[in-house]
């Protein structure tokens, strides 16, 4: 099922504005591409979302521990797990429009299909076909906005032909894929592109070495010159992490040691992570800069299958817990050439996203490669003794080994984005004299809500506004994030807080000063009970652990 509307962009990325939940990152600016700014609600909502991840995960078990660790570790942490080499897309440019795109991720056309390049408006149009003239001696028909002619021969070749002829006037060198946008085949060679982004670290005037190495080695070829500066940076280059998982590896000594941990046991971690996409799409769905909440789990060699689907179930179970809709949720098992480097088998927990069902969490089995490369190039040992075991190998008591690990690796962020997706409804309801409106409410888990409960005065007069604050006072004392709200009318407070995902609305009425009563209003049934004021604290408290 799905409450999800169809322009989903507009009406989600608008009620974030208009409520606080997400801003664009320095609008007044103009805005960063991909950038954004968690406001007052968006921050207690993403808050409130890692903190019940961090409860489930590492205050409600004996088995796992957390850590906080920095955003910038030693450069070698990412030569050993493979970033600084293997983190990189391949990219390519379209000679005509300058598109740039990611190779892996380009439409591959069928051989024999025709390969009309597609431009944004006649204008365009004209002047692509005198850039494709110009440059590789070809003469393509234009029909409106498309450009027409060119068709994949075989896995290595495309052409160009004439109206009927069957006969290319021209072949040229295909590449396996067209730009995404306008299906251009004529593209660049593929760069690597390293997805993490680099600083330097100490008093290095990284200028300054640069241009004088240039000036003292004009000589050499430019591939030379360029690794001579690569050499040079590289020796004060640090790297904004680019997931939070590595810290858990190379702690894992301090960890197990100071906690006395016994395998199977857990390291949690929860934070930002970086990543240079080339690709950044659906709103907060893939960023460059994002939150992660990952748990690395230690285990005897050969139970990791065991354990993978366990976490596989956990995890799963979690995050259906706060839907309203958990059959769009479901399990997609990795292919084995779609495995990465470090894993023997992984799940994707997914969501049904308005663009298809799209990964959401990463259940990952790593192996015992993470560890053991560390320990490779740091030369610490990174092993775990059980002396209650026998050595498989030798048959005598006790066994050293290097524990295999189970990841479940989430986006905090993308997360957030499920759950708005999830409590976006859209309701047709009637006011007193029968005339029909549309209700926004965002049906938020009340664990999660930003506002558990809001504080609403009838009118601004009377002593109701006094008593309401008393009230406020109370549920801040007892931890319970309130809201004292007096602007407009009463109906306009409620549809308010139904976009805010407040679950409870407490109104302090005429009646109040009679007889000590208020009203609680249900966020999603629209109902309301009159309840003692002596009592607001405990039936709030009760519904929200009952929650
Ligand atoms: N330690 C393993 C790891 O980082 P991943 O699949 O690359 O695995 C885990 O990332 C999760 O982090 C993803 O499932 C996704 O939810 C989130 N994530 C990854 N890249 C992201 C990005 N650019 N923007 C937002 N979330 C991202």
């Amino acid at each position: 099922m799905s409450n999800i509307p169809d322009n989903f962009k507009e009406k989600i990325i608008s009620l974030c504005k208009r409520r606080g939940f997400i801003f664009q990152s320095s609008e007044i600016y103009g805005g960063l591409k991909s950038a954004y700014d968690y406001g007052p609600l968006g921050v207690e909502l993403k808050r409130n979302l890692m903190n019940e991840w961090w409860k489930s995960m590492v205050h409600k078990r004996e088995d796992v521990i957390g850590i906080d660790a920095s955003i910038i570790m030693h450069s070698k942490v990412w030569e050993s797990s493979g970033h600084l080499s293997g983190f990189s897309d391949p990219l390519v440019d379209c000679l005509i429009s300058k598109e740039r795109f990611r190779a892996d991720k380009a439409p591959r056309p069928k051989i024999g299909d025709d390969l009309p390049i597609n431009c944004n408006d006649k204008g365009q149009a004209k002047d692509y076909q005198k850039q494709i003239e110009d440059r590789f001696k070809i003469q393509l028909k234009r029909t409106g906005k498309i450009l027409k002619g060119l068709k994949l021969i075989d896995k290595n070749t495309f052409g160009h032909f004439d109206d009927d002829n069957d006969i290319p006037t021209k072949t040229f060198e295909y590449r396996g894929y067209v730009g995404p946008t306008f299906g251009s085949p004529f593209l660049s060679d593929e760069r690597q592109f390293n997805l993490m982004f680099r600083s330097q670290i100490g008093p290095v005037d990284v200028l300054g070495q640069i241009t004088k190495y240039v000036e003292e080695n004009r000589k050499l070829n430019s591939d030379d010159l360029r690794k001579g500066i690569d050499n040079l940076v590289k020796e004060s280059a640090v790297y904004l992490r680019p997931e939070t998982a590595q810290a858990m590896f190379v702690q894992f000594l301090n960890c197990q040691q100071t906690m006395s941990m016994k395998i199977p046991f857990g390291i949690a971690q929860m934070g930002k992570s970086f990543r240079n996409e080339i690709t950044t799409e659906h709103f907060i769905f893939r960023s460059c800069e994002f939150e992660q909440m990952e748990m690395e789990f230690f285990v005897e060699p050969g139970s990791q299958k065991e354990w993978l689907e366990y976490w596989r179930d956990n995890r799963m179970k979690w995050w259906q817990k706060f839907a309203n809709y958990p059959e769009n949720f479901r399990y997609r098992e990795h292919e084995k050439d779609e495995l990465a480097h470090y894993a023997d088998a992984c799940y994707d927990i997914e969501y049904k996203y308005p663009w298809g069902f799209d990964e959401l969490e990463g259940v990952a089995s790593r192996t015992d490669y993470d560890l053991k490369k560390h320990a490779e190039n740091s030369g610490t040992k990174l092993s775990y003794f059980d002396q209650q075991k026998m050595d498989p190998n030798s048959g005598k008591n006790g066994w050293r080994y290097t524990p295999y690990v189970i990841e479940p690796a989430a986006g905090a962020t993308r997360g957030l984005l499920v759950y708005l997706m999830d409590a976006y409804h859209e309701e047709i309801v009637k006011d007193a004299s029968g005339k029909e409106s549309t209700r926004v409410v965002m049906k938020l888990h009340p664990k999660l809500a930003p506002i558990k409960a809001a504080v609403l005065p009838l009118v601004k007069k009377e002593g109701l506004p006094e008593i309401a604050r008393k009230i406020v006072d109370e549920l801040f004392n007892s931890s319970i994030n309130a809201r004292y709200d007096e602007q407009h009318s009463i109906g306009k407070r409620y549809r308010r807080h139904d976009e805010a995902g407040t679950p409870y609305c407490i109104t302090i009425d005429g009646q109040t000063k009679e007889d000590n009563t208020v009203t609680i209003r249900d966020r999603d049934s629209m109902k309301q009970e009159r309840v003692d004021l002596k009592d607001i604290i405990n039936i709030i408290q009760k519904k929200l652990s009952l929650s």
